[in-house]
């Protein structure tokens, strides 16, 4: 088993995994200092390219996107969304899978749950194709934005759906928008650890989207703490640029390029 994974799988219980999203590489090479988990997000929809939802993501994106992250990676294990309709049978799901690991050489990939999809994650996982699980809202197959497993019917269903992801191999499972009982029981019944996002700290790690948690996608929902306010710092900055530039404050000579001196 690739090292990192194993290394994440002995967390469980003792200390928290720590994840964020990344779609390039100065971001990446700033959280591989510090992340067990970078996970390269369909979350780049509406993060990078203004869409709505997640669906119209294609393999090229999630492709391009890691190829340069992994360009910043070299401790954090190196996690992959498979886009919308790239897992949608067994045959496309280990064509894209294998396509994804060769041109990106990234460790695992992920595949949200559709209560059927641990049919393709054993798949995968036969094929040594490392996978983490999705349950809970999943923007791929949900269209509200809701908490998840807030009845007690629902925390059976969810309960049953993560027990089965385990049972086909997945290494992890995230668990999204999930209430704090239902994120709890899960947890404790699972050998594999779980990662929440909007799920309370009854999780064995945490993930947010990082432009989120930096102030920078303007999607600020209660589970979403601002680390720092961007927005804020480069707007500061293009405002002092342009004000430079009109008042022919920059360039100054010691920004002319003389000779070949960089
Ligand atoms: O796409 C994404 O960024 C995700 C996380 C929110 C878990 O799936």
């Amino acid at each position: 088993m690739n090292k990192k994974i194993l290394s994440i799988l002995k967390k469980k219980n003792k200390s928290k995994i720590v994840c964020l999203t990344a779609y390039s590489k100065n971001i990446a090479k700033i959280l591989d200092k510090y992340c067990d988990i970078v996970l390269v997000g369909d979350s780049m929809a509406n993060v990078l390219y203004g869409l709505k939802d997640t669906h119209k993501i294609q393999m090229e994106n999630i492709i391009q996107h890691t190829q340069s992250v992994k360009k910043g990676v070299k401790r954090s294990l190196l996690v992959v969304d498979m886009p919308k309709g790239s897992y949608k049978n067994k045959k496309l799901a280990k064509k894209n899978a294998k396509l994804i690991f060769k041109l990106t050489k990234c460790d695992a990939v992920k595949l949200e749950s559709n209560n059927k999809n641990h049919i393709i994650i054993d798949e995968l996982v036969k094929s040594n194709i490392p996978v983490m699980g999705h349950i809970g809202f999943t923007p791929q197959f949900k269209k509200k934005f809701k908490i998840e497993g807030d009845t007690k019917k629902k925390v059976k269903k969810l309960l049953d759906e993560a027990r089965l992801i385990e049972k086909a191999g997945a290494f992890s499972i995230v668990l999204e928008c999930i209430a704090p009982n239902a994120a709890k029981l899960i947890t404790k019944n699972s050998r594999i650890p779980t990662i929440g996002i909007g799920s309370s700290s009854n999780c064995d790690g945490q993930i947010l989207v990082t432009d989120d948690m930096l102030g920078m996608s303007g999607f600020y929902p209660k589970f979403v703490k601002k680390y720092a306010l961007l927005n804020r710092v480069i707007e500061k900055a293009v405002k002092k640029y342009t004000r430079d530039v009109k008042q022919h404050k920059f360039p100054t000579k010691k920004n002319f390029l003389n000779g070949s001196k960089f």
